[in-house]
């Protein structure tokens, strides 16, 4: 079998990553790797089970028995823990509000990145477009195809605010900035590392960003195959 090409995105939230990486999945026929998904399952796991998320000792000592499951088909997303079906009970706010505690303990995202690089390693598909935060960095650093997303903190807002349902735009914009700070601190995704390269979607809509991440991936794939000796 073929090595699958891992397409690895980076940046803050608000910035397309999800909803982006997807549709690339979908246009190339790859897989899709949500990964803030499944620190987000590990929090809603411990809110279930109420072990307190800050306390680092028991966030490590639930993973023994933390089951989750996650759809990679860009086409079948779902994510579970054990048999409940969490898809949307981790975008809830007390999941939001509790996540960055459970992503600064080491354990946790050595854990999960393992996870991850397996996942990546026995997708069925012939790439995975995976997204998060160390995505480029940590999880996948020799991904032939490497982009940091990004967009200015005011576009950013405006489109999570666009999403709301009840909590107030303001709320909305303060919580988005707690933890971005709170996440930096733990992984740089503000500024691309070496060799990723930095699509800004502040100027451009959802089907141009999703144009221009397809386009860095054919250029990127391209200059692989040609510098790549053929054995
Ligand atoms: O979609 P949104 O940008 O709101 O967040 P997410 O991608 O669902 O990620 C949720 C949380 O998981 C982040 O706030 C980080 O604390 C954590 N995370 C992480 O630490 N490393 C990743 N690779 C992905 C997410
Ligand atoms: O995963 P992340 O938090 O980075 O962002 P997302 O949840 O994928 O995107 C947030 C919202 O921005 C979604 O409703 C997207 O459709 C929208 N979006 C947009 O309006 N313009 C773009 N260029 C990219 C995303």
């Amino acid at each position: 079998a073929t090595v699958p090409v891992v397409v690895a995105i980076d940046g803050p939230a608000g910035s397309g990553k999800s909803s982006v990486s997807r549709a690339t999945a979908r246009a190339l026929g790859f897989a899709y790797l949500d990964t803030g998904a499944s620190y987000r399952a590990l929090a809603w796991n411990l809110l279930d089970k109420r072990v307190d998320p800050s306390v680092p000792d028991a966030v490590v000592a639930s993973l023994g028995d933390f089951d989750f499951a996650i759809g990679t088909d860009p086409d079948a997303y779902f994510v579970r823990v054990g048999a409940t079906d969490v898809t949307e009970a981790i975008r809830e706010p007390r999941v939001t509000g509790a996540v960055s505690a459970v992503a600064r303990i080491p354990e946790v995202r050595s854990w999960l990145t393992e996870r991850f690089r397996s996942i990546m390693r026995d997708t069925a598909f012939d790439g995975i477009v995976a997204e998060g935060r160390d995505i480029t960095t940590v999880v996948a650093p020799d991904a032939p195809v490497r982009i940091l997303l990004t967009a200015d903190e005011e576009a950013r807002m405006a489109r999570r605010s666009k999403e709301l349902t009840g909590e107030s735009a303001a709320a909305v914009g303060e919580a988005l900035r707690t933890r971005d700070q709170a996440d930096s601190r733990v992984v740089d995704f503000m500024k691309a590392a070496d060799g990723v390269t930095t699509v800004d979607s502040t100027h451009l809509d959802f089907e141009q960003t999703v144009s221009a991440v397809v386009g860095v991936v054919n250029d990127r794939v391209a200059r692989t195959n040609e510098t790549t000796p053929r054995h």
